[in-house]
């Protein structure tokens, strides 16, 4: 890994994986920039750290001039994690999704290509098509825009991978799996882990859409912003796409069960978009493992207790 002292812009750094990731690269003694829009991120997110970054800047990816001002900066890298991750919404408002999601990400691009800054895009394992229950998904596994926000993910990974080959622009693609931790919203827009450990904790039944046959791997926040923070400073990383999860599969129906501890407490409602329901996912994180010497840590029990340590003081 490099140790030189690099400056780095991660848009979307309000946000849940943002934050951390900031904050991981900030202990490293990185250089920080924040761009942020607050659509889905608040500054409260980063006031453990915001004294010790170079500049938090209140903008949008959308916004061309704004962005051709904060590169002026000469970034080494640019963890590019702003983005709509709604998919219910990217399905009602593809519009927004894909202005947010490929017009926005096609900027950042350009801006990287311009200062030949490294870029890290923050794709998702949302893109793969769905897996036999059992099998681990490598990043050889094929593709599938099952909805707006998958496809645009897609492209998005594309568009980046272009310009690798294109201008030999350093890039990286990670493909993170179902991650939870504190700073994940725990409302309607949160993430299942944090929804259902703040219905547990508020004496509430949990909402399981069909039947929770639908399996995730869950891996816990800190262990991600390592794996990015790793794919930021490896030069091996470079025109590689990664995956990083726990390497467990978990139904969401055994989730609810284990949070909730009893069948009685869990509700299965009609599914709002079945067709874009990815079934089974667990990764493989091999090539991470080998590449970037990184391996998940955090058990998910741990990662329960923690989240839940969070949620009760919020
Ligand atoms: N949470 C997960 O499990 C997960 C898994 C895989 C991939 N991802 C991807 O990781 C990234 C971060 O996800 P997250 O869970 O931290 O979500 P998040 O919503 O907490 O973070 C995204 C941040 O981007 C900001 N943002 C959105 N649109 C913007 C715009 N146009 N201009 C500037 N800022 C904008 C939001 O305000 C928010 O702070 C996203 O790209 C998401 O697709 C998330």
């Amino acid at each position: 890994m490099d140790t030189k002292v690099k400056k780095i812009l991660i848009t979307g750094g309000a946000g849940f994986m943002g934050r951390w990731t900031a904050k991981n690269l900030l202990d490293k003694g990185h250089k920080i920039w924040i761009l942020d829009n607050l659509s889905n991120g608040f500054e409260k997110n980063i006031e453990e750290f915001r004294d010790k970054l170079q500049s938090f800047t209140t903008g949008d990816i959308k916004d061309e001039k704004a962005l051709e001002k904060l590169f002026e900066n000469n970034f080494d890298i640019c963890v590019h994690f702003a983005a709509a991750i709604d998919v219910q919404d990217s399905i009602d408002n593809p519009e927004k999704n894909f202005n947010d999601n490929c017009v926005g990400a096609f900027n950042v691009l350009e801006q990287c290509k311009k200062h030949n800054t490294k870029i890290v895009f923050i794709s998702s394992a949302l893109v793969y098509k769905t897996a036999e229950s059992g099998q681990k998904i490598t990043e050889e596994h094929p593709l599938n825009a099952s909805c707006p926000y998958t496809a645009n993910k897609i492209n998005g990974e594309n568009l980046v991978m272009s310009y690798f080959k294109t201008y030999n622009l350093p890039t990286v693609i990670l493909r993170p799996f179902s991650i939870y931790g504190p700073f994940q919203r725990s409302d309607s827009e949160g993430g299942v882990m944090s929804i259902f450990i703040n219905k547990k904790l508020k004496s509430e039944p949990l909402d399981v859409f069909g039947d929770g046959e639908q399996s995730r791997d869950f891996f816990y926040i800190e262990d991600c912003a390592e794996f990015v923070a790793r794919a930021c400073l490896s030069d091996k990383a470079i025109g590689q796409v990664f995956n990083a999860g726990f390497g467990e599969e978990v139904k969401i129906k055994d989730l609810a069960k284990k949070i909730t501890g009893s069948e009685a407490d869990i509700r299965f409602i009609k599914h709002h978009h079945p067709h874009a329901e990815v079934m089974s996912m667990c990764a493989d994180s091999s090539k991470a493992e080998n590449v970037l010497n990184w391996k998940p840590t955090i058990s998910l029990d741990e990662g329960i207790n923690r989240t839940t340590q969070w949620l009760k003081l919020k």
